[in-house]
């Protein structure tokens, strides 16, 4: 049973540390909690926002419906000839998951340490970070739908992840609930290698271990990947930021090779399909707004893809504000239209900008 709170900041809720009020709040810990939330929102005539590590949200108003955040947590791990699988409630903290794989030896998540959030949020972002993407480990979901109050199943493929994307954005009303991965056995071998293609994994392993990276285990890829976001990437807890603020942004090789001509230093990583991703930091680092700050609200010195709330009561319109000046300022200069990352919400629900 759920007993909402009413008018209840949620402040310590989401990273940017945005103080807007929940017109009815309440913490999930279980399923049967989930078909509660859905009948007092049907009840009330309320929307509804599920907060999990508040990680990758821009809030911009209070929020006039019911508020949920995620504790269901348990984590359940099951040993097969050829690997192990975990299937982690979405409540559970993401690292932890991260830390509870490397601890057993299991290879297939290491890339992904200290990603901030929450299980239920890789699938819907297909978080990815030095190579590897949660697309390539994920097995199924388990959803509940708000709208029904059914619950199902999704295989990995039945989830259409892409880049920063699945078919969760274009079903907001899906929940999801527990996430299953199948990882690898043992320590990397040759059939299951070290995901070592971002160059600095294996300097930084190499700098850290004094040893060739090619052997690494999956600990020391992790000390690695911990090591390099530390320096790079700014701690939420101490500097309020929801990560990059912006996709990297996917071009032709016409206009890759454009932008070149005038900036023959633009980073760009050819796709498959003959396109090319560009890096978004770069661009908007080439502007001069890295380490930029006003009243409160800037970009990261270190990294320029990442906005920060360093103020005391930033608000989601004054962080989207500056974010609007940068995709005008890199499209006026590149002709690249930069997409935001995180979601937006508003008093009633999730809002795009145009
Ligand atoms: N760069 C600059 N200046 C900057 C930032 C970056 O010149 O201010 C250059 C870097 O030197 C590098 C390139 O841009 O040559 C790419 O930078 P980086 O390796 O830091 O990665 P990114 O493309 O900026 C992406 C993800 C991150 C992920 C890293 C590492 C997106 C939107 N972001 O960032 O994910 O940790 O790669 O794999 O894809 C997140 O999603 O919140 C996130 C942090």
């Amino acid at each position: 049973m759920i007993k909402p709170q009413k008018n209840v900041s949620l402040k310590t809720y989401n990273t940017l540390g945005i103080d807007v009020q929940a017109a009815f709040f309440t913490v999930i810990k279980d399923l049967q909690d989930l078909h509660y939330a859905r009948d007092f929102c049907r009840l009330q005539a309320c929307s509804w926002l599920l907060i999990g590590g508040g990680s990758n949200l821009v809030l911009t108003q209070n929020f006039a419906g019911l508020v949920m955040v995620m504790a269901m947590s348990k984590l359940d791990w099951t040993s097969h000839t050829d690997g192990l699988e975990v299937c982690a409630e979405s409540g559970c903290e993401w690292d932890e998951l991260v830390a509870a794989s490397v601890k057993r030896g299991a290879s297939g998540l290491e890339n992904l340490s200290l990603i901030p959030g929450q299980v239920g949020a890789a699938p819907i972002q297909n978080i990815g970070a030095y190579g590897v993407e949660v697309k390539q480990c994920l097995r199924w979901v388990d959803v509940f739908d708000f709208n029904t109050g059914a619950c199902f199943k999704l295989t990995a493929e039945a989830c259409e992840l892409g880049y920063r994307d699945s078919i969760f954005k274009r079903h907001p009303h899906w929940v999801v609930t527990r996430v299953n991965f199948q990882l690898g056995h043992h320590a990397l071998t040759k059939d299951n290698p070290a995901q070592l293609g971002y160059g600095i994994i294996a300097q930084t392993i190499e700098s850290m271990t004094g040893e060739p990276a090619v052997g690494a285990t999956v600990q020391q890829i992790r000390d690695a990947v911990i090591h390099i976001r530390q320096s790079k990437l700014p701690d939420p807890k101490h500097i309020p930021n929801v990560g990059s603020f912006f996709k990297n942004p996917i071009v032709s090789a016409k206009q890759t090779a454009k932008i070149q001509q005038q900036w023959p230093d633009l980073v760009a990583y050819k796709l498959d399909d003959g396109r090319f991703k560009l890096a978004a930091g770069w661009l908007i680092d080439q502007l001069g707004w890295r380490g930029y700050s006003q009243d409160g609200v800037g970009v990261h010195q270190l990294q320029a893809l990442v906005l920060v709330a360093t103020g005391t009561a930033v608000t989601g319109d004054e962080v989207l504000a500056l974010a609007q000046r940068i995709q005008a300022d890199v499209f006026a200069t590149f002709d690249v239209v930069l997409e935001i990352e995180p979601r937006l919400f508003n008093s009633r629900g999730e809002f795009w900008l145009s």
